[in-house]
């Protein structure tokens, strides 16, 4: 075999972040550096010998080179067998999905999720262990690590992969699988939902959907799906061709920039569902006819609901949400008399809670909802959830939304981003809060006492592993909630992330506009984190 070893050093920026390395595509193309990367993550992996190695990305600039690197790099290491969808083409819960049904001994997945893509682009890598899930703490901690010691790296001296043929190929000592991206996916969702009644939905004369794939990954899954699969019309998917920059679009399902979606579903005659995904596949946006359903209360609806769903008909062991999403499931789960775990941001969390079958459904505020079925979060399945319950239940998307505040109450809830923030000025701002918070407990804020002020902290109730530092939180005696943090997907500078909740129980008083209810709030945390002083940003970025 022709593994030839090359000689490197290291970069110092290779610690992965909430989802993987994301850095400017740039970045990503000087020499070395992914073959760094990628050396050190399987430097990281016991026993990969003979092994099956699972490939593929959201197709945005750069995707394909970056596998002929990976594949190449992957034989060399002495992985035996690798499955790669059509040319390079993987979403992420597709990932996640085929990893698991082939048994795979992990994955690498080449995404930057909703950012930008383009030679000026973002681009992203992770790894994903055999539970199709991404990589715990002490894994990328260990490639970190890695990545600052690297002296060499093997790659073998082959031609390039095709990519384009679905079939078997040899690289060295490695046979390669090339498979269609959607199949095995599209066949777990028809397991997963009751596709008969969504069918008489969807060809119903009274229901007409849109789906905005955003010119990213879920183009062809929603088509196979949701068209050839479930009889929607033609045209029921829009931007659903997959560009290497995404159409220089900013795919991230939400009310920014799902502008086309948003202004169709917010126009005189607008569809009765409307959905967005975002680059990778594993976001989405819910909306109805001039209605936004927040991602907290989709997470909450969807388990106050799994029970019209084949798969979770029989009950949930439980549900797990992330720190800063809102406190909505909690009173479903309460209900249902099932625990509901608050864990870090990131994905990576869930992953022991659902292998220990502590979980069934989880979610965070940031579009991000997922289950058992899979170990990442799941852009389609959320959306045939929806349709599962609509179909089942004959109401409008508003109707669920507002018996379900009428049955549990309502938390108002809101983030406001800043984003490329100065790094050092988003630092200190966080640092100088931080200092003040033991003093805030027990002061009366905003109408209200502070119960708790802390650093969230994690302890992983399977493995006892603890993760510090995972956000400031202002925690007040009537159930509302202050959560400030910063990215750690950004690629420029510094994001701050405000997490503003309150809950609302008055019947008459659940229809209120969110940024009003939650203005007292907003104020409040602006003064105490002097955000406008400090940034020169009289509003947010970004509101969701
Ligand atoms: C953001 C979201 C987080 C999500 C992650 C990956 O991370 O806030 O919920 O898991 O993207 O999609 P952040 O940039 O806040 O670290
Ligand atoms: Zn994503």
């Amino acid at each position: 075999m022709s593994v030839v070893t090359i000689a490197t050093t290291p970069f110092n920026d290779q610690r992965p972040g909430t989802s993987g390395l994301r850095k400017k595509v740039a970045v990503f193309q000087q020499a070395h550096y992914l073959e760094n990367f990628v050396q050190s993550t399987f430097d990281s992996l016991d026993n990969i010998q003979g092994q099956t190695l699972v490939v593929g990305g959201d197709g945005r600039f750069y995707n394909e080179q970056a596998i002929q690197i990976i594949l190449k790099m992957a034989a060399a290491n002495g992985f035996s067998h690798a499955i790669v969808g059509q040319n390079g083409l993987l979403s992420t819960p597709a990932a996640s999905c085929v990893i698991r049904k082939y048994k795979a001994f992990g994955g690498i997945i080449l995404s930057a999720s909703h950012n930008p893509a383009g030679p000026n682009g973002d681009f992203g890598i992770k790894y994903n262990i055999n539970n199709g899930g991404p990589a715990p703490e002490a894994i990328t901690e260990a490639i970190f690590k890695n990545s600052q010691s690297i002296t060499e790296y093997r790659i073998v001296d082959e031609s390039d992969v095709n990519l384009a043929i679905i079939g078997r190929q040899q690289l060295a000592n490695m046979s390669i699988d090339i498979i269609d991206p959607v199949g095995d996916y599209a066949e777990l969702m028809a397991d997963l939902f009751d596709f008969e009644s969504i069918k008489t939905l969807v060809s119903s004369q009274s229901f007409q959907m849109r789906f905005d794939a955003m010119h990213a990954i879920t183009g062809p899954y929603a088509k196979t799906i949701l068209e050839d699969l479930l009889g929607a019309p033609t045209g029921t998917v829009i931007n659903g061709i997959p560009l290497t920059d995404f159409g220089g679009g900013h795919p991230d399902p939400n009310l920014t920039y799902a502008e086309q979606l948003v202004a169709e579903m917010f126009s005189s005659n607008p569809p009765v569902f409307g959905a967005a995904s975002d680059g990778d596949g594993d976001r989405n946006m819910i909306l109805g006819a001039n209605f936004f359903v927040t991602p907290s209360d989709s997470l909450a609806i969807l388990a106050a609901n799994a029970h019209l769903v084949p798969a979770y008909q029989s009950g949930l062991s439980g549900i797990a949400r992330s720190m800063p999403t809102s406190q909505a499931p909690d009173r479903v789960a309460q209900k249902l008399g099932i625990d509901c775990h608050e864990t870090p941001t990131g994905w990576k969390f869930f992953g022991n809670l659902l292998d220990a079958n502590k979980a069934t459904l989880c979610g965070e505020e940031s579009f991000g909802t997922g289950s058992n079925h899979i170990r990442e979060k799941d852009g389609l399945w959320a959306v045939l959830f929806w349709l599962n319950i609509l179909a089942k239940r004959q109401l409008s998307v508003a109707q669920i939304v507002e018996l379900h505040w009428q049955e549990y109450g309502r938390n108002y809830y809101t983030r406001h981003d800043y984003e490329a923030i100065s790094s050092d000025i988003a630092k200190q701002l966080m640092s100088d809060l931080e200092a003040q918070l033991p003093s805030l407990v027990g002061q009366q804020l905003a109408g209200r006492t502070v119960a708790y002020a802390d650093n969230f902290s994690y302890k992983d109730p399977v493995d006892n592993s603890v993760s510090s530092n995972q956000g400031l939180r202002i925690g007040f005696d009537d159930g509302a909630r202050i959560v400030v943090r910063l990215s750690g997907t950004g690629t420029e500078g510094a994001t701050l992330r405000v997490y503003i909740e309150r809950y609302e129980n008055d019947k008459s008083k659940l229809d209120q506009d969110t940024q009003k209810a939650l203005k007292p709030l907003i104020d409040l945390i602006n003064e105490l984190a002097q955000i406008t002083e400090r940034t020169g940003r009289t509003e947010p970025t970004v509101i969701t």
